[in-house]
């Protein structure tokens, strides 16, 4: 790990680790999916393709650390990843025209008994919502207005609702899909598989822990719950039936904090075991143009989706967004804001691959992680962002060395001996050994990373200006104040440009960042 003078930006970082016992739920929704429903065609009220799961728990989880952002990050960026990849599995004649993303926020359930009050409650929200907008859709199906439905509707009671289906249309509520009335449970079940053969061709054994997914009328019930194995195991008994569900009384588990006003939001996102996952996809080492261009194309994106994300950095496996101050963007609810961009990002990282990388099939989901950091002002940002750059080139310095070693025939662990404890004038002696004799003649995106911002031009024409000519206005500073106008004339074709670059000095944007 670098250590520069920059380090300090790192106790900005808040823990916020969920204490044993409690159990921790993550739930996870659909954003915008109103609209993304609709453009997609999804059938209604429900489709059976488009059901999500939004419950994932454990009580003696220790999955990182048990950092609330972490764990709900995590989760909903691979739940992001697996419903990017497996559309085409549903959905063969549809493409997928935008990205979807889903919001996730963690929900800490003191005892078992809150879980289970916690599981009643979405299962009694299904049903309604359920029972709902099968009577919506139906009446609209009749010839009715939407305005005109809801307001038969409402007020109504379940049993007026079932006769309404009933009596109307001729539907028996009981009889639709178990999955649209009472939602599905994914739980781990023990099954008998085969993990390999032995030599004479035998099949050998094992039991192993499957997902499978189940419906059942009473998810919070005794005789649901303690009939599954798993379940029991891991979370415990349920000793009671839950009796009239206090909505009100679940809110106040709900775990939600708010980021601090008026201080700058950087939300930071780094791959998960991406080292294993450059290696299973043969990324070239030290640096893949390709996979770091795949970055740059989801960052831009980001900025595209979210217009109070102001600027943002990446190297490597990792990207930062900076919000800027006065940001409103979710109320500035911290699991929030994390999930969404970290769930955005992933199914961008997912729908681009292919553009990136032709001929390589995307071999299992990647997901990335994320976390919420305040910095209180704008010297303060400047030092994160300077950070994270020392840090890129000191691991581009090392990890170039390391390879050239690997290269020239020494082994990982010998590489590694080599280097330890070497300054960088050693590592650039090594380089030059190499034939490196200009460490900075390599390219900038690898020793400095990337940026995204926009930048507001204006123009004399509808000419467009050409990257040759941004990169040597940005050289020259002028892009300080996001106004080259004096080097082109003032006559007026206000444009905005998505700019990626390696920056040289991440200091110099501050008063682009101070402007926003
Ligand atoms: P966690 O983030 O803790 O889950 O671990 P990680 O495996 O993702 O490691 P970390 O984030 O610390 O570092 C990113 C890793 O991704 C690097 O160590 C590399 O192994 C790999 N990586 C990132 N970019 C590239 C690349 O361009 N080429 C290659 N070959 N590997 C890369
Ligand atoms: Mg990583």
């Amino acid at each position: 790990m670098a250590n520069s003078k920059y380090e300090y930006v790192k106790s900005f970082e808040v823990e916020d680790e969920i204490m044993f016992p409690n159990l921790i739920v993550v739930r996870v929704g659909g954003r915008h999916f109103q609209r993304f429903s609709e453009v997609h065609e999804f059938e209604k009220p429900n489709d059976e393709k488009v059901m999500n799961i939004v419950l994932f728990s454990s009580r003696r989880l220790k999955f990182y650390q048990r950092r609330a952002s972490k764990v709900a990050s995590i989760i909903v960026s691979f739940f992001t990843s697996v419903y990017v990849t497996k559309w085409k599995e549903f959905f063969p004649e549809k493409e997928l025209k935008y990205p979807p993303s889903f919001h996730a926020r963690p929900i800490v359930c003191a005892s078992l008994e809150v879980l289970q009050e916690y599981l009643a409650w979405r299962q009694q929200h299904c049903h309604i919502t359920n029972q709902h907008n099968t009577c919506l859709w139906e009446l609209v199906k009749s010839g009715k207005t939407e305005k005109e439905a809801l307001d038969i509707l409402k007020g109504t009671q379940k049993q007026e609702r079932n006769e309404l289906l009933f009596q109307q249309f001729g539907i028996n509520y009981r009889t639709l899909p178990q999955m649209f009335r009472q939602g599905s449970c994914v739980l781990k079940t023990e099954v008998e598989g085969i993990v390999k053969y032995s030599e004479n061709g035998t099949p050998i054994k094992r039991m192993r822990k499957d997902p499978t997914i189940v419906h059942s009328k009473n998810i919070a019930g005794r005789s649901f719950w303690n009939e599954h194995q798993s379940l029991l195991k891991e979370l415990g008994v349920f000793t009671k039936d839950v009796g009239k569900i206090n909505s009100d009384y679940i809110r106040s588990f709900l775990f939600e904090s708010k980021l601090m006003a008026s201080t700058w939001i950087v939300i930071r996102i780094d791959g998960c075991h991406f080292h294993r996952f450059s290696e299973v996809h043969d990324f070239e080492k030290p640096n893949d143009e390709q996979a770091l261009n795949l970055m740059n194309s989801c960052a831009v994106a980001v900025l595209q989706e979210f217009p109070d994300v102001v600027f943002s950095y990446g190297v490597s496996d990792e990207y930062s967004f900076v919000l800027k101050k006065d940001s409103q963007f979710c109320q500035r609810k911290a699991s929030n804001i994390v999930s969404i961009v970290v769930s955005f990002f992933t199914s961008m990282y997912v729908m681009n691959w292919k553009a990136f990388f032709p001929q390589k099939e995307l071999k299992y989901c990647p997901a990335f992680d994320g976390r919420a950091v305040c910095y209180p002002s704008t010297e303060i940002l400047r030092d994160y962002l300077a950070w994270r750059q020392v840090d890129c080139h000191i691991n581009n310095q090392y990890n170039t060395c390391f390879w050239m070693l690997v290269k020239s025939g020494k082994s990982k662990s010998e590489a590694q001996r080599t280097l330890k404890g070497t300054q960088a004038q050693e590592k650039k002696e090594m380089l030059a050994w190499f034939g490196i004799d200009d460490y900075n003649a390599l390219p900038a995106m690898f020793r400095q990373g990337s940026s995204v911002f926009q930048v507001h031009i204006i123009c004399s024409s509808t000419e467009i200006p050409s990257t040759a000519f941004l990169n040597i206005a940005i050289q020259k500073k002028t892009v300080h104040d996001m106004n080259i106008s004096r080097m082109i004339g003032k006559h007026i074709v206000a444009e905005k440009y998505w700019l990626i670059m390696p920056v040289a000095c991440i200091a110099r944007f501050s008063l682009a960042l101070k402007s926003n």
